[in-house]
């Protein structure tokens, strides 16, 4: 096993030279499969660990922290060579965190951030997830071009960083455009079930929704979601109610295609890739990698042909 040389020293370094092709036991701490996003990146870590010849052990938490913290635990006690954790919220890993690096076991976080010393693991693959709220936000201030709009706002899981930073992004982004205003904001903990529902509950508070311009969700699941709401309530989304969200999942742009939603911001489901990269680096030559490596996020809308970007992405796993 490599384990015992992560964190490690120049001695390490030519051992692991020595055989750079050695097979590795990583274990991953999914949350679950709440989104489409979320299933592709599963299937793609899958992937991207079966071309590398890598044993995944993977542990689906079912949404919640305990779950990850014991997964996380048993790889420990199993001695793998590293961890990838998706974190479902952004606090209270400190202590499992520091029982990996006593292990000598380096960790690698996938899309979400922790709020934990940086010292606790090797390196951090996300977008910036501010930028992707400030993105979405700037789409609808300039697609509104000063009228006035009220937004409704549905969030993912509480206390997860791309919650807090989407939310934050988007609100800088219409920060000093008091046309635009966030009228109502609730979790719909990134489910197309709870976005529908929560956006009921938004449509019934606000006159059948005919105080609505906008819809913004944290990911597009809950957009889908709120869409068949918006549809159920009389509405027509996209026209009556635009709708911005974040992932870039193929049902979007369907969505898209079909005038319903307006625009989305891509998360690229592939973390894994540059994880294992950096880790393989780690491994065989002793690299530090950045303590953040950013993936890109890219505004695609209605002018991007929606439907040739569904063709695309629809056979990739989500
Ligand atoms: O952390 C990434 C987010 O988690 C995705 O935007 C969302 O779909 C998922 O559940």
């Amino acid at each position: 096993m490599l384990r015992k040389t992560f964190w490690g020293t120049a001695a390490f370094a030519s051992l692991v030279l020595a055989a750079p092709s050695l097979a590795q036991t990583i274990g991953f701490s999914q949350i679950g499969s709440e989104s489409g996003w979320r299933a592709a990146e599963t299937t793609l870590t899958h992937q991207q660990a079966e071309e590398r010849g890598i044993d995944l052990k993977f542990a689906d938490a079912q949404q919640k922290q305990e779950n990850q913290i014991k997964a996380l635990r048993s790889f420990i006690a199993q001695g793998v060579d590293a961890i990838l954790l998706a974190p479902v919220v952004a606090t209270g890993w400190e202590s499992v965190l520091e029982e990996a690096k006593e292990a000598e076991i380096p960790v690698v976080l996938l899309d979400r951030t922790v709020d934990a010393p940086e010292d606790l693991y090797l390196t951090a693959v996300t977008s910036d997830l501010v930028h992707e709220g400030n993105v979405a936000g700037q789409w609808l201030v300039d697609a509104v071009a000063g009228e006035p709009c009220n937004v409704v706002e549905l969030q993912g899981t509480t206390g997860s960083s791309p919650a807090i930073d989407r939310k934050a992004g988007f609100e800088e982004a219409i920060a000093g455009h008091d046309n635009v205003k966030i009228i109502r904001s609730q979790t719909g903990d990134f489910t197309r079930t709870k976005g529908k529902e929560v956006m009921e509950s938004f449509l019934k508070a606000e006159d059948g929704g005919r105080n609505i311009c906008a819809l913004y969700a944290h990911n597009d699941d809950m957009a889908v979601g709120a869409i068949q709401a918006i549809k159920e309530a009389g509405l027509k989304p996209g026209d009556d109610i635009l709708v911005v969200s974040i992932d870039a999942v193929p049902d979007i742009f369907k969505a898209m295609a079909e005038g319903e939603a307006n625009a989305t911001v891509e998360l690229t489901p592939n973390m894994a890739g540059p994880a294992f990269d950096a880790l393989a680096a780690y491994m065989t030559n002793g690299t530090t990698p950045p303590k953040w490596i950013q993936t890109e996020s890219k505004l695609y809308t209605q002018e991007d042909d929606p439907m040739a970007v569904y063709e695309q992405k629809k056979g990739l796993g989500y």
